[in-house]
């Protein structure tokens, strides 16, 4: 099977690659403009966000800083498993630094708040701030919400574009809703 295969596996794609690289060009023009005069260091949570950050980060216009955090959280499956580990024994130093955290998306928050608390508790930096291009339409229990959000989505389980379902589909050029059936059977 090859890769462009997988497309059918989506029930209905939600943003092509026209949509998502407009609203990059946006996002980016405002995070060049909010940061103009700072020292901004990008943290990225890894693996879902590296296609956004490279395509986001591409289009600064701003010097910047890059530091990459590995978080897993979700093992795999489709919801989440409530506890968050960052794979960090030990966290940079920010002092005098401003932090953008950027997350491919944003679901019961969890995530983006464990790793802003730590780069508060660990870090020292001037202030964080954080960026998700998805962000579900939720009821949220976090008090936290992402400063800068490219679309705001209906409360499904989507892939593409860095996101994933075991593994798979982080390769497809949009972003869309899985099938339910390979939600229940996955052939992976
Ligand atoms: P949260 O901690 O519940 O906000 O979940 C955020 C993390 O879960 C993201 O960084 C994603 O890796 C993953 N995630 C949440 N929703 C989805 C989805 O619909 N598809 C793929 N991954 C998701
Ligand atoms: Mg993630």
């Amino acid at each position: 099977m090859s890769t462009n295969d997988n497309i059918n596996d989506l029930e209905r794609v939600l943003f092509n690659e026209n949509e998502i690289n407009s609203r990059l060009d946006e996002l980016a023009e405002s995070i060049s403009n909010q940061y103009d005069k700072c020292k901004l260091t990008v943290v990225s949570i890894m693996n879902g966000s590296l296609m956004l950050t490279a395509d986001l980060l591409a289009r600064l216009e701003i010097d910047f800083d890059l530091r990459c955090l590995n978080v897993e959280s979700y093992y795999g499956e489709t919801k989440g498993s409530g506890e968050v580990f960052i794979n960090s024994i030990r966290m940079p130093n920010f002092s005098g630094r401003h932090v953008l955290v950027v997350d491919d998306i944003f679901d019961t928050g969890k995530t983006l708040e464990a790793v802003v608390e730590r780069i508060n508790c660990e870090c020292n930096p001037i202030k964080v701030s954080s960026l998700t291009l998805l962000k579900k339409k939720k009821e949220i229990k976090v008090n936290i919400t992402p400063d800068f959000v490219g679309f705001e989505v209906d409360d499904l389980f989507l892939v593409g574009y860095g996101l994933d379902y075991h593994g798979k589909y982080r390769n497809l050029p949009v972003i869309g809703e899985l099938k339910k059936g390979i939600i229940a059977n996955p052939t992976l």
